[in-house]
């Protein structure tokens, strides 16, 4: 009930029309409309909101009584509201509303939480403006260097910094937050699932196990421009062509090591129809089962683009954007909430999965767990990613009887 209306008021929020996709990219009107919305949906529940420096935003519910807020270690829940590119629906926005909506049943039940109850919505969790992926989260556990996060720019050349100013937040104070890790016990975050394990498996929700080792790399292909119809071929130094040979190299290098790699965005300068490419920029986005795994892949990507380049008269520069090693959640707190579930007949079978997602960049400071809720295709980042409205109740229902194990007792 309290999640069909809180999906409701979120789900016009930075839709594009035609595509019916989500673009809620950080520190713009649509993510000032988000933030708005956790606001309000926190106000209406009598939770304390916080900003932290990185941009983060914290809902708490207090325990009753003095000083109890500082005794005891904090349970949080939550996830993002930001999207990729016509992102779809479900991807962040489901854990954050679930969270809200467990609270509700919580007190419903007339439970009180014993230690502080607090809903996250990290920042930038896609990397979808400035390229880097659980940006505020890699700033809250200190994984991103603050100088460098700062100077990261978007497609038009604005700074995160300048972006963060616009919209009224501070960039100098942008960092680790170790009070505020210290501070936190676990951190549980409900996501939609991004495959179709679960319903393959007819399981409607499932603890998470472990994520892939991942990364995005970026590859820098400069040629000479020239005419399309006069520069004989021979003569040609076309940026176009490693890249072509490079996009082939990963799906090669994936599909021979069980692992995945994908080339998803890309630019040509100038970008004439008419004309030989100038410089052609990709960012190769790959994850394996396993760190050595992952680097064999991006070696045998790098090294065909290098070999093409070389062939073609191309320069090329490539280099790591962002890494994110191995993760596998806590498994104590894995075992409890796969025992609180099973208490409550839920079955939830353990699933590793190949997204990345702030609670694996948590995990390095905080013991960490996840829990999926079925998505009936898989599909996700894209505006087809769907789960069923009962799955999504399943999904609240589940975090609820987490939260209370955790916080309440
Ligand atoms: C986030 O969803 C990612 O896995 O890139
Ligand atoms: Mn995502
Ligand atoms: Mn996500």
């Amino acid at each position: 009930m309290s999640f069909a209306a809180l999906w409701e008021s979120l789900l016009p929020i930075g839709r594009d029309a035609l595509s019916g996709g989500y673009r809620r990219f950080s520190w713009t009107p649509e993510d000032a409309a988000c933030r708005a919305w956790f606001t309000q949906a926190a106000a209406e529940r009598d939770l304390r909101v916080l900003t932290d420096n990185n941009g983060n935003l914290w809902a708490w519910w207090d325990p009753p009584g003095p000083g109890a807020a500082g005794g005891t270690q904090a349970v949080v829940t939550g996830s993002h509201l930001d999207s990729v590119p016509d992102g779809g629906a479900f991807d962040g926005p489901l854990g954050v509303v679930s969270a809200f909506a467990a609270v509700d049943q919580l007190r419903e039940r007339g439970c009180l939480p014993v230690r502080p109850l607090g809903i996250a919505a990290f920042s930038e969790e896609e990397g979808g403006r400035f390229g880097i992926a659980c940006l505020g989260s890699r700033l809250l556990a200190g994984a991103i260097e603050p100088g460098r996060a700062r100077a990261l720019a978007d497609t038009a050349g604005v700074t995160l910094a300048e972006a963060m100013a616009a919209a009224g937040h501070d960039p100098d104070g942008i960092g680790p937050d170790d009070a505020l890790l210290a501070a936190i016990g676990a951190y549980v975050e409900l996501h939609i699932e991004q495959g179709r394990a679960l319903a393959d498996l007819d399981a409607v929700i499932a603890v998470g196990e472990q994520i892939w080792p991942h990364g995005r790399w970026r590859l820098d292909f400069t040629g000479r421009p020239d005419h399309a119809g006069t520069a004989i071929l021979p003569d040609r130094r076309d940026p176009m062509l490693p890249f072509a040979a490079a996009v082939l190299a990963a799906r090669r290098a994936a599909a021979s090591h069980g692992a995945r790699a994908t080339v998803g965005k890309v630019t040509a300068e100038p970008g004439a129809v008419n004309a030989v490419s100038a410089r052609v920029s990709a960012w190769l986005d790959a994850r394996a089962p396993d760190e050595r795994t992952l680097q064999t892949v991006v070696g045998e990507v790098l090294a065909a683009a290098g070999e093409a380049a070389a062939v073609h008269g191309v320069e090329l520069a490539a280099g790591p954007e962002s890494v994110t090693p191995a993760v596998v959640f806590d498994q104590g707190l894995r075992d409890r909430l796969t025992s609180s579930l099973a208490e409550q007949d839920i079955a939830a079978p353990l699933l590793p999965t190949g997204a990345g997602h702030d609670a694996g960049v948590l995990a390095a400071r905080v013991p960490t767990a996840m829990l999926f809720v079925r998505n009936p295709t898989g599909v996700s980042h894209s505006p087809a990613e769907h789960a069923e409205p009962a799955d999504c109740a399943a999904g609240v229902r589940a975090l609820a009887v987490v939260l209370e194990d955790l916080a309440c007792r």
